[in-house]
């Protein structure tokens, strides 16, 4: 489900080879395949056919306007949680009309911006910040749509850190209170309800999470058709994708090949799951999914600068950093790391891989098999397109890495290399120091 592959023993992105990306551009670079996020896309509103779907691409998860465009060519909209999110989303040329508002902090100029751009629907957290919309709408003279979002209380089975649907995690109202809420939501003079959402967390790598959890809220769905008359429900996002065997999941008969009870999630077993369940309920479906369309379809391009031998361990040390992608040392996750040369005449080197930032949670991989490599050598990052430069902070006093977008043999720089002095722009030395 992606458009990586070796021409020869040279890595390319669709038809361009990666080594010449990373020569022209140095590195730190991610570089991004639009066939494989247009197929994605494609795919993934093809499995629910019938219904009125409509993608809502959760932002978060990489916000580069050339991509926001490119979703927006494709007829999807945004799952925005904040004014900047807003902001890139017109700035991509998109209809926020066709977008919705999440997050548990809204601010009121937030809203306000929300309101002034037509935002399809805010998804609400608490009871406050319905009081809080509906002050903002007021004081604007206009009505905020909204959707409540509740909390089946399912566990996705997924890492802690990601986990969006159990009681004890900070979104949305729980199932029982949630009809209260929007009884309460009907008091307010200025919300018009719209609809429902539920998201239960990220990287699911089974169905049966997503249904247990559609199967618990369609009760309340149905009865906030018939009282509410809402139009849509929102299932979230959090489909799954390949870490561990990413590049070789991106060739032809691989997922045919996964034994049936070890195959990740496709969008046609998403699809064929949800689809009975969502069809009788005759609304709008809205998905929100992140990694799923864009997971797989970037890899982190990074350079060898040493490799340092012996004292029982080796350690490849490489040019990009946990300030580039943070996944591994934030949540323990495996990112496969191939060469952009492969030679298999070459001996195999077991090496922890690790950046240049001074400390120990800067590393990639323990005791990763790969080729050997030496300085200068390449190497990518595969599934870095979700949550890799989306992430990326300047620790270190790192400028944040360039993007490049690759679609057939094109591609182009969509976000250059920071440079020292936008770093520190914004910096001063107050008066009494000088
Ligand atoms: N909708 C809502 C309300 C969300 O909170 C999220 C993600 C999504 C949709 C999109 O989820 P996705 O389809 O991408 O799984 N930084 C973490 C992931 C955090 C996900 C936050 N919410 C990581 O790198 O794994």
């Amino acid at each position: 489900m992606h458009h990586f592959h070796y021409v020869g023993q040279d890595l390319h992105c669709e038809s361009v080879d990666l080594a010449a990306v990373a020569k022209l551009y140095g590195t730190p670079t991610y570089v991004y395949s639009a066939a494989t996020i247009a197929d994605n896309t494609t795919r993934l509103s093809e499995s629910l056919k019938g219904l009125d779907v409509q993608i809502c691409f959760a932002m978060k998860s990489n916000s580069n306007l050339a991509l926001l465009k490119h979703f927006a060519n494709l007829g999807a909209a945004f799952d925005l949680v904040s004014g900047g999110e807003i902001r890139r989303a017109i700035a991509a040329g998109s209809d926020v009309r066709k977008s919705v508002f999440a997050g548990v902090g809204k601010t009121e100029a937030e809203m306000k911006l929300a309101l002034e751009s037509g935002i399809f629907a805010f998804h609400v957290e608490s009871e406050p910040e319905l009081a809080r919309i509906n002050h903002v709408a007021g004081k604007m003279g206009v009505k905020a749509p909204i959707a409540i979002r509740v909390n089946p209380d399912v566990d996705a089975h997924t890492h802690h850190k990601i986990t969006t649907g159990k009681s004890e995690n900070k979104f949305g109202i729980p199932l029982k209170y949630a009809l209260a809420a929007y009884e309460a939501a009907t008091k307010f003079k200025n919300v018009a309800i719209k609809g429902v959402q539920m998201h239960i967390g990220s990287q699911l790598t089974d169905v049966s999470p997503f249904v247990e959890a559609v199967t618990k809220v369609i009760p309340l769905v149905e009865e906030l058709k018939a009282n509410f008359g809402i139009s849509y429900f929102s299932i979230g996002g959090g489909i799954g994708i390949v870490y561990r065997d990413a590049l070789a999941s991106g060739q032809p008969g691989w997922w045919q090949a996964q034994p049936a009870d070890k195959r990740p999630i496709t969008p046609e077993a998403y699809g064929a799951a949800l689809l009975p369940l969502l069809k009788p309920l005759g609304l709008k479906i809205l998905l929100e999914p992140g990694r799923f369309l864009v997971g797989n379809a970037g890899v982190l391009l990074a350079r060898v600068e040493y490799l340092k031998r012996g004292h029982g361990r080796n350690f490849l040390i490489l040019d990009t950093a946990m300030n580039d992608l943070v996944r591994p040392a934030m949540y323990d996750s495996y990112h496969e790391i191939v060469p952009l040369h492969r030679d298999t005449t070459r001996r195999a080197l077991t090496a922890d891989i690790v950046g240049p930032i001074c400390e120990s949670g800067d590393c990639f991989a323990k005791d990763r098999q790969l080729q050997e490599v030496g300085e200068g050598e390449y190497l990518a990052f595969m599934s870095a397109g979700a949550y890799g430069f989306a992430m990326a902070s300047r620790y270190n006093s790192r400028p944040l890495a360039a993007e490049v977008l690759v679609k057939g043999s094109n591609f182009e720089l969509v976000n250059a290399r920071e440079s020292f002095e936008s770093m520190i722009a914004n910096e001063r030395i107050p008066a009494f120091l000088k």
